[in-house]
């Protein structure tokens, strides 16, 4: 009998009992602007502001409205203008250079690796383009961060780190988005943390920190925050800095303040689905397993796999079987994107040159998001379909 898999790929779980009970303490308040306070209150977002700031160890954080948002106020934050070139990943999601075109400023992209990390030679060569690096952790594949930032630091590159796949991931013990100046997470349904929407962003630059809050639409209501820098920082740049409404919700930042408590748990259990079914996939002819680094403390919440020089009617080929038999594979190499667009040539507002070793790469990559609402069973079904029919596509040529 052929085995189907009859799950969701983007059915996550409920939001926690002790979030929904948060939340509905503040729908009965009424207090939702974060800026609402009863007399001697503190503030959700305020206090979410104060409990991530301990959790990655960084001076400052501000909550946002999204990943996006975190990303463009860390542009402007760090003094990209309109014009400015900034370095960013070929291989990302369209929010990446979306933010840096949001702020007038020019993307240019770096190529990709076999280990879907940002390509370190190209970095290197391209380093005096630029003055900042918006880089990408796509899909939760960190590259070596110790070259990385040796590079940028030699070039004077600062760098702004998109950790919206790596929430609780760290390179050699140090968490994800704290070797650069300043670290942006999302907090969307398909992240590690789920508020529908939401965005934060950490730091541990004074300035910087004031001026994202300035940024975020704070009025000159900084002091009822309890992550930001002090009132004289405040008062160098807050005449300087526009008011770019933006802001997090005590109704979000209530949902989320309990998952990031649970958040090491949710990665061992992420872990633990991402490892059945990567085990499950080693070894099918045809099909190249993205070996994760030793130094890596990953999040497995999707996987990749690489059909690498494939036809591309081979590839819709073994995507469509897959599919048969219920199972939901994303081709990030699909010359036309359906759905969302995740390479450099699909973002035709930036200037590209071709990247043929990137174009290899890109060409051969397979997603597949991993909600926690599989059980490790199905974990193992859906890698026995995928071997199953990468392999019979791959033996019949
Ligand atoms: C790699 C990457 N960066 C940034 C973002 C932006 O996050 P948000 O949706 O919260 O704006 C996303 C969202 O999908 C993403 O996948």
């Amino acid at each position: 009998m052929t085995e189907t898999f009859s799950g969701s790929f983007t059915q996550q779980e409920p939001i926690p009992d002790e979030a929904i009970e948060a939340a509905l303490a503040v729908l009965r308040h009424g207090r939702l602007h974060r800026y609402n306070l009863a007399k001697g209150e503190l503030g959700e977002t305020a206090l979410l502001e104060q409990e991530f700031a301990a959790q990655t160890g960084a001076r400052y954080c501000l909550a946002v409205a999204s990943g996006g948002y975190a990303l463009a106020t860390a542009l402007r934050a760090v003094g990209v203008k309109p014009g400015d070139a900034v370095l960013t990943n070929a291989f990302t999601l369209a929010p990446v250079p979306g933010a840096i075109a949001s702020v007038g400023a020019r993307p240019v992209f770096v190529g990709v690796t076999e280990s879907l990390t940002i390509d370190l030679d190209d970095l290197a060569a391209k380093a005096g383009a630029a003055r900042v690096l918006m880089l990408s952790h796509m899909r939760g594949h960190l590259c070596d961060m110790d070259r990385l930032m040796q590079i940028c630091d030699a070039a004077g590159i600062t760098v702004i780190e998109d950790c919206a796949h790596t929430m609780g991931a760290a390179w050699n013990g140090v968490a994800s988005g704290r070797q650069g100046a300043v670290g942006c997470y999302s907090c969307q349904t398909y992240k590690h943390v789920n508020s529908g929407e939401g965005g934060l962003l950490v730091t541990d630059d004074e300035e910087i920190a004031a001026r994202a809050v300035m940024l975020s639409g704070s009025y000159m209501l900084y002091e009822r925050h309890l992550a930001a820098p002090g009132p004289e920082v405040f008062e160098r740049i807050k005449y300087h800095t526009p008011n770019i409404s933006g802001r997090m919700d005590n109704l979000r930042a209530a949902i989320l303040r309990p998952q990031l408590r649970a958040l090491s748990t949710q990665v061992a259990r992420w872990n633990e689905r991402y490892q059945r079914i990567e085990a499950g996939l080693r070894g099918t002819p045809g099909l190249t397993v993205i070996e994760r680094p030793e130094a890596e403390t990953y999040v497995g919440s999707s996987i990749q796999f690489l059909l690498l020089d494939w036809a591309a009617d081979k590839v819709q080929e073994a995507l469509r079987r897959c599919a048969a038999r219920g199972v939901e594979l994303k081709w990030f190499g699909t010359p036309e994107p359906v759905g969302f667009t995740s390479r450099y040539d699909s973002w035709r507002y930036a200037e590209s040159a071709p990247m043929p070793a990137s174009d290899r790469v890109l060409a051969g990559i397979i997603d597949m998001r991993v909600p926690l609402t599989f059980s490790l069973e199905d974990c193992d079904l859906i890698a026995r379909i995928i071997r199953a029919e990468v392999g019979a596509v791959w033996q019949n040529g």
